[in-house]
């Protein structure tokens, strides 16, 4: 099918189905045009609680399918492409995390949204970059706390507080990859351009931000600052969004430590695609399943999650 094809069938099964697309900013434009919302992890988490479509097709990576899920049982949640998974996620696996946290009985456990449900089921509250501040410092300064899978969001959000939470040891194959060479060259180029770094970046790259935030307190700073020049330290599909946003400005995407790689592109997030967002809306499956045992414990951190940043007005 063409392109314009595709658009206006999916356009068609969308109302003819009740269902909603919701995107992530990573996700490549043609996914971000035709989504009813775009938005960072823990705006897609809100959609697909208060949504009343009867189906959500969530054009992103399996965990933030769960999510959905999770909290919206009854609905059809569906993802374009099951095998979009997510290497920070990878990175902790359920079994392990389970007996970390047996471990340190006496810590209160925040995880990070990018996480399987497994893992939510052994977690306290769960957060994500826009709200991981907030609801860390909701906590007493001396109460002890695991805060997994990311090592560089968690010793971030400790640099920050002053907290010394106990990190699990996990990472983003693609934060991880920028380079501060790379930064430093372009800030060559374009002395007057400010830095934008997402916080699962380590700790020598978010040393050299203007701004440190989630895709959307990105996006937010880019369109409010008076600079018209940004250097973008994340997932390069948020600059379809920054552009379209802020069409005068110029955003560049710096490259990782190899340019050669790509790798400032999360392979998974690109496995979405306008024929696979067809087809699964056509077909209603594969369908994302959540174990019911699981769902009852994953569900109440992410309530509280949700529930503390409504607080906070997030
Ligand atoms: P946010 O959009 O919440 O900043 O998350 C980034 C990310 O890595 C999603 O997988
Ligand atoms: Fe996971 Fe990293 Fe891809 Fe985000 S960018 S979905 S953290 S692998």
């Amino acid at each position: 099918m063409e392109k314009a094809e595709l658009i206006s069938e999916i356009e068609r099964l969308k109302k003819e189905k009740n269902a909603v697309i919701m995107a992530h900013y990573y996700t490549n434009g043609e996914i971000q045009d035709i989504a009813d919302c775009v938005g960072d992890s823990l705006a897609l988490a809100q959609w697909a609680a208060k949504t009343d479509a009867d189906i959500i097709v969530l054009c992103g990576v399996h965990f933030m399918g769960e999510t959905a899920k999770i909290l919206s049982p009854n609905k059809k949640v569906l993802v374009p492409d099951m095998e979009a998974g997510c290497s920070l996620a990878d990175s902790c696996p359920a079994d392990e995390f389970a007996k970390f946290v047996a471990q340190h009985p006496d810590h209160t456990v925040i995880s990070y949204v990018n996480t399987t449900a497994a893992v939510k089921a052994h977690t306290d509250v769960v957060v994500t970059s826009t709200n991981a501040k907030q609801i860390v410092e909701s906590f007493p300064k001396d109460q002890k706390i695991i805060f997994g899978p990311d090592k560089n969001l968690g010793s971030y959000i400790n640099s920050i507080t002053g907290r010394n939470m106990l990190l699990w040891n996990g990472a983003c194959h693609v934060h991880e990859k920028f380079s501060v060479n790379k930064i430093l060259d372009l800030k060559k180029q374009y002395p007057d351009a400010q830095v934008l770094v997402h916080p699962e970046c380590k700790d020598v790259v978010v040393r050299l931000a203007d701004k440190v935030g989630s895709t959307a307190g990105l996006l937010k700073y880019a369109i409010s600052s008076e600079c018209n020049t940004f250097l973008v330290a994340t997932e390069s599909g948020i600059l379809h969004e920054m552009q379209k946003a802020a069409p005068s400005k110029n955003f560049i995407a710096i490259p990782p430590v190899d340019s050669t790689c790509g790798c400032n592109d999360c392979a998974y997030m690109k496995l979405n695609t306008l024929e696979k967002l067809y087809n699964v809306l056509k077909n209603e499956g594969p369908e994302v399943i959540v174990d019911d045992a699981v769902r009852e414990k994953a569900v109440k951190p992410i309530h509280k999650m949700l529930e503390i940043s409504a607080k906070l007005g997030l």
